[in-house]
């Protein structure tokens, strides 16, 4: 039933449209990664900085996405983009080894608690890849548990299952035969987990340690160390893809908050400070599954894993990276990103009860997440519980919710949103406000 929402979205946004009228030729729905495909358009952004930014329209957004999560600094960090600078002035490839590389590693050694040896890649969905080829090199099996709606990127194996509306386990497009080596699991359930490893032939576990989609389905703490626990008994590697979670939820991620020790970790985004770049980290002995020995040809034929790249560790995301590690290793900003939100998670959920709306808004850490419709908990308050399950937002209600906070400058990312350092008690003003708004223009156009 598009009403007046949808108009004026359309209405304020014409330099975007224009954009993305040209973007349907070029692109597959118009996009670089499904997850910036919108109905009808999406916005186009010209710049941003801090916590906001600000689309080829003039308009502007207190922003929720946050480089799809990588900027736990937020944009532009005045630090971060001088170090970048200064890299790429000394040249931005040298298809060498450089001394930027070394500087990000040993800070990715002192933070990240299972890392022994750390080798860069471009992107989470490398880190992920090559994390599970190591399992299976050093445990010489060939199957993966993961569990039901995890994200892992969206290489060959990892792609099975995605999302919890999918449903086929597997993804067209990959042979039929690789799911013969993929265990999907619901998490949370030790006995079934315990029960899959018992047959021995497991080589890892991988989960989003705080749960499907960074923590909307969120998952115990418990059960992560039953994962340690199980996967030590049995033989089997535990990987924890703290792609989003690692150098948020701590200076350590989810390893450092709960002191729960992998064997392996991927990571990427905030490792990158904003550039592109991913790793792998974990126990020497794994890692050095990478090695190339000089004199020992059968090992580097046979027993070797192969790693290239062109841009691993690339002097810029190096440089950025040091210096976003260098910047928060002292937990100051996590603990501001933690508190704005929880700020935000609070008011929000003030609104909703003074609107008397079927919503909640809850936490993990600086990422939150709503739940809207009529199912909708009410508030709690609390960072996650895990015996409260979310029910997310009626999917009729999230594009027009999503239009209208856009009509009244705010960015959601999916359900919610992450919050950086430099968001504040303006973005969560202006926040509660668009939300105060777009609950009027859900009414009058018929949506609540
Ligand atoms: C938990 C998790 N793992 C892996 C990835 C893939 O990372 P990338 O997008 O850098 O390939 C993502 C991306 O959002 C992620 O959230």
């Amino acid at each position: 039933m598009p009403g007046k929402i949808l108009s004026n979205y359309e209405k304020s946004h014409p330099n975007s449209l224009a954009l993305a009228t040209r973007a349907a030729k070029l692109f597959p729905s118009g996009v670089t990664h499904d997850g910036r495909s919108f109905f009808p358009f999406p916005i186009y952004v010209e710049r941003a900085t801090g916590g906001k930014k600000w689309d080829v329209d003039g308009n502007m957004y207190v922003d929720f996405i946050g480089g799809h999560g990588s900027l736990l600094l937020g944009h532009r960090h005045p630090e971060v983009m001088d170090a970048a600078d200064k890299a790429s002035k000394r040249g931005t490839h040298f298809g060498s080894s450089h001394d930027l590389e070394i500087d990000w590693a040993e800070l990715v050694l002192q933070l990240v608690p299972c890392a022994e040896k750390v080798r860069f890649t471009s992107s989470g969905t490398e880190a992920t890849m090559m994390a599970l080829r190591l399992a299976r090199a050093y445990t010489n099996r060939d199957k993966i548990i993961k569990f039901t709606d995890h994200f892992h990127g969206w290489h060959d194996i990892v792609v099975g299952q995605q999302r919890e509306d999918m449903s086929l386990p597997s993804s067209i497009g990959v042979p039929d035969s690789f799911y013969e080596s993929l265990v999907i699991l619901p998490p949370n359930d030790e006995n079934l987990l315990m029960e899959t490893l018992g047959k021995n032939d497991i080589a890892a576990v991988i989960i989003e340690p705080t749960g499907a989609h960074w923590g909307r389905h969120p998952i115990h703490q418990s059960f992560l160390e039953a994962i340690r626990r199980q996967t030590a008994k049995y033989g089997t590697l535990f990987i924890m893809d703290e792609v989003i979670t690692g150098f948020r939820a701590s200076p350590g991620g989810i390893q450092g908050k709960y002191n729960i020790l992998p064997d392996l970790s991927t990571h990427a985004k905030i490792l990158a400070g904003g550039f592109p770049g991913g790793c792998v980290a974990g126990k020497k002995e794994i890692m050095d599954i990478l090695e190339l020995r000089e004199s020992d040809d059968a090992w580097n034929k046979e027993q070797r894993i192969a790693h290239q790249g062109t841009y691993n560790a690339n002097p810029v995301s190096a440089a950025a990276g040091s210096k976003t590690l260098s910047l928060i290793k002292d937990g100051a900003h996590t603990q501001v990103a933690d508190a704005t939100t929880a700020e935000l998670v609070f008011e929000l959920n003030k609104l909703f009860q003074a609107r008397a709306l079927d919503a909640s808004a809850w936490h993990v850490s600086s990422m939150w997440h709503l739940n809207l419709g009529e199912n909708s908990p009410r508030s709690t308050d609390v960072e996650t519980d895990p015996n409260y399950l979310p029910s997310g937002i009626d999917k009729p209600l999230l594009q027009p919710l999503r239009w209208a906070l856009y009509n009244h400058g705010v960015d959601l990312m999916a359900d919610g949103g992450m919050v950086s350092s430099a968001h504040g008690t303006e973005e969560i003003a202006l926040t509660v406000e668009a939300f105060d708004l777009a609950i009027n223009d859900l009414r009058n156009d018929g949506y609540l």
